[in-house]
């Protein structure tokens, strides 16, 4: 750190919300930063807005500026979009840097890009490269975010100091880590956002029940949520349920929820984090179905058609159908479900690329800080200390709550399916625990489809041979 005057210790590029609030936890943690925004004038007003954390802040015209401003060797943040404004800044500061300054890309960038940048880097071709996924919203970055960091291991230790000093704080321990090469922090921040996804489909899909089967209101629900928050569902994302349910719109004085139109939008994280799984093949299935109902809520104008066409379902429960316990038995169970399928696909990718994660402390960064921060996430840290790449669905404590949990979600599940209920999250949740807990499934018959069309060979019950066939020729249709 260099106080107030002098070359700046770090500069940072793109001040939109995410990167105005991260220079802002930088400067209050003591470092002097640079910053620089392609219009000046957003420079000029988040200088003149800093307060007293200004005298901490270095704003500079020009990307030259900029970097003269920086102590060498430099370490300069991009907040810029993901995708091609990365490759353009690169591009920028590569004539104005030298070969071991670092430049630290903190945006929701696609892991493969930043594979693509980190492996240019180390190549030489580019000065050194960390990307680094940033979780926990506005509030996070200029308060605490978390933060999962790749690239190589000697350019996060120089990144280390200031990111540690911004980052959230769990038990004292900064919810920073380094992930492992090139894009494995932004693999994780990518599988991080499929669970926030997999998280707030399941939420919206209780809420449902709740306001539908139950006839609940808004603030009944809330309350509910308020109750769940001081239990084992005790997380960021139930505490602003609870308090979205509470508010009231200002315009109506109805409840605020009632009067939000029910399309979600996405910019494309969760989608990758399943077109991922899928090229990797380790199943995630809710979170999926929390992609694929984001899809579908975006088609308005269809739904209302089907509704017109098939009439509503039949959504309210006879009395004593579903308790509010067994709902909150349902999303217990949801969630170890989704959990133990994004740490599996954790698992998969980094023996495929790799990687090494480490697993336990990635439960760990995101304790506090990001978007799925919750109580459950310090025993899975517990769980994946025990046996790293165990599935959580075979550790001791979770076997304990999935036994505890698993009748309310089946009954939830059930009645949903009875009652016209949409609950793709819960329900592929479920479907996946009952197929990882059959031990004959129904694959046998795919098998023998396989061989009778195309002679693709299976393996018998009773032999350990392969690439065997079935006495199909005979029973061919004509
Ligand atoms: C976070 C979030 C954040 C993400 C938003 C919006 O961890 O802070 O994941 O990075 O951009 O949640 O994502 P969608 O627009 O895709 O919902």
């Amino acid at each position: 750190m260099t106080g107030t005057t002098g070359p700046a210790d770090i500069g940072l590029i793109g001040l939109g919300t995410m990167g105005a609030m991260l220079a802002l936890n930088i400067a209050e943690k003591g470092f002097r930063i640079a910053v620089w925004n392609r219009t000046s004038a957003v420079t000029t007003k988040f200088a003149a807005g800093a307060g007293e954390l200004a005298a901490n802040i270095v704003p500079t015209g020009t990307l030259a500026e900029l970097v003269a401003a920086i102590a060498r060797p430099r370490r300069i943040i991009l907040m810029v979009p993901a995708g091609a404004a990365v490759d353009e800044s690169i591009a920028h500061l590569k004539p104005l840097l030298a070969a071991d300054d670092l430049i630290i890309d903190a945006g929701n960038s696609d892991f493969h890009d930043t594979n693509r940048r980190a492996k240019a880097a180390v190549a030489g071709e580019t000065p050194h490269f960390l990307g680094i996924g940033v979780s926990g919203g506005e509030e996070g970055a200029r308060h605490g975010p978390s933060i999962m960091a790749g690239g190589e291991a000697a350019d996060w230790t120089r990144a280390a100091p200031v990111l540690e000093a911004i980052a959230a704080r769990y038990d004292g321990s900064p919810c920073a880590t380094y992930m492992g090469a090139a894009g494995a922090g932004h693999f994780v921040k990518a599988v991080h956002n499929g669970i926030e996804y997999a998280d707030m489909q399941m939420i919206a899909e209780v809420y449902g029940v709740m306001r539908d089967g139950l006839g609940l209101r808004a603030d009944e629900i809330a309350g509910v949520f308020e109750r769940w928050n001081e239990g084992p569902l005790k997380s960021y994302l139930i505490e602003i349920s609870a308090a979205v349910s509470r508010a009231t719109d200002p315009k109506t004085g109805k409840a605020m929820l009632d009067v939000i139109l029910d399309r979600a939008g996405q910019k494309g994280t969760g989608k990758w984090t399943a077109i991922e799984a899928l090229q990797l093949g380790a199943p995630i299935p809710v979170i999926d179905a929390a992609v694929m109902a984001r899809n579908v809520s975006s088609r308005l104008d269809e739904r209302r058609e089907g509704e017109a066409l098939f009439g509503p379902a039949p959504k309210r429960f006879a009395d004593g159908a579903v308790s509010l316990a067994q709902l909150e038995q349902a999303l217990i169970a949801g969630k170890i479900l989704c959990y133990a399928q994004g740490f599996g696909l954790l698992a998969t990718a980094s023996t495929a690329y790799a990687w090494d994660l480490p697993m336990p402390a990635i439960a760990r960064v995101w304790r506090a800080g990001c978007i799925i921060r919750s109580a459950m996430l310090n025993d899975m840290a517990a769980a994946l200390e025990r046996a790293p790449t165990r599935s959580l669905i075979q550790d001791p404590v979770f076997i304990g709550l999935i036994r505890t949990a698993e009748p309310g979600l089946r009954t939830v599940v059930g009645q949903g399916a009875l009652h016209g209920h949409p609950m793709p999250a819960l329900s592929s949740g479920l479907s996946w625990f009952d197929l990882m807990r059959t031990a004959r499934s129904t694959a046998n018959m795919i098998q023998a489809q396989r061989d009778f069309f195309g002679a693709h060979g299976f393996e018998r019950v009773d032999d350990t041979a392969t690439g065997l066939h079935g006495p199909w020729g005979s029973h061919a249709p004509a």
